[in-house]
């Protein structure tokens, strides 16, 4: 576990310190090319002009206007979602590092494909509240999934499942539960491929049950408030 927190933070730092990047080793050249998008959109100043118009245009059809997605088609929320975490998705699907063919085809759209495109809508959407009413599980497992969520998972996610600030980890409340139910099997088998291994084994100890505990639990967690910018020590402002 220390090993893996280290690689996820040497890959955070690596893309936030922008000036000190040093590429580290990928596995294959579509990771690395994909790191250096996400690099590269999130060193960009979001155009607050363009923002609202292009969500409008390219997402609203599936995430809809408040950006709460949509539970029957499992569409994720994307309100209040972390500004770096919402870049780096948007680079994977485009670098073929998350599957998902609807969002290969929306990310290989000529308004969407830019790297500028990403910050834009990433700042909007971070700044949208949160969904307050997802789709939850039916409760049976809610005890251990509380238990499992701030033993395993909230030293990552934070305790009130916001993610972390400086992004790379997404927030968790607020969204369905069967996005997030579907996912977990997702990052467990591997298929969200831009993933450090060991999380990757991490999740997959999980049980169906203990799967279904967590995601429901974090679908409850009412997720009022939303992203802001952080002021760090030295004056910067980060999205
Ligand atoms: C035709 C429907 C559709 C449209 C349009 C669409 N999306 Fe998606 N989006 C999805 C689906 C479905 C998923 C879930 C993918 C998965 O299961 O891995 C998703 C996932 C995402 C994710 C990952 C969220 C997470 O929590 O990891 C992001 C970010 C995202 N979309 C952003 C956008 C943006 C930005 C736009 C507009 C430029 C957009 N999407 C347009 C259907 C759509
Ligand atoms: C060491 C840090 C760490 C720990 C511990 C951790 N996660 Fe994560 N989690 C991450 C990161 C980083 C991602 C983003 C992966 C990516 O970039 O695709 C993530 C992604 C996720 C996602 C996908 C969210 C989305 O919007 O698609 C879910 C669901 C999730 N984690 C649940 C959990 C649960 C449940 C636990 C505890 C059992 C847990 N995580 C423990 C770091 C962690």
């Amino acid at each position: 576990m220390r090993a893996f927190n280290r690689n996820l933070g040497t890959l955070i730092l690596g893309l936030l310190t922008i000036d000190s990047w040093v590429l580290m080793p990928a596995a294959h050249a579509s990771e690395e090319s994909v790191d250096q998008a996400t690099k590269a959109a999130l060193a960009l100043d979001a155009k607050p002009k363009h923002r609202r118009s292009l969500y409008s245009a390219q997402c609203v059809s599936c995430h809809g206007r408040a950006g709460f997605g949509d539970r029957s088609r499992s569409i994720p929320a994307l309100a209040g979602q972390r500004f770096a975490y919402i870049v780096r998705q948007l680079a994977n699907f485009s670098g073929d590092e998350r599957e998902n063919d609807t969002m290969h085809h929306v990310v290989s759209r000529r308004d969407v494909h830019a790297t500028q495109s990403w910050a834009d809508i990433a700042a909007y959407v971070s700044r949208m509240p949160g969904n307050p009413a997802a789709e939850t599980g039916d409760g049976s497992h809610l005890a251990l999934g509380r238990g499992i969520f701030h033993e395993q998972c909230s030293s990552c996610h934070q305790a009130d499942a916001g993610g972390d600030h400086d992004g790379l980890v997404p927030a968790l409340k607020g969204q369905h539960y069967s996005y997030l139910v579907g996912q977990l099997h997702q990052l467990a088998a591997d298929r969200r491929h831009n993933v450090d291994q060991d999380l990757q084994r991490f999740l997959h100890s999980f049980d169906e049950q203990e799967i279904e505990g967590v995601a429901d639990y974090l679908s409850r967690q009412h997720a009022l408030g939303k992203s802001h910018q952080v002021m760090r020590e030295n004056g910067t402002v980060v999205n």
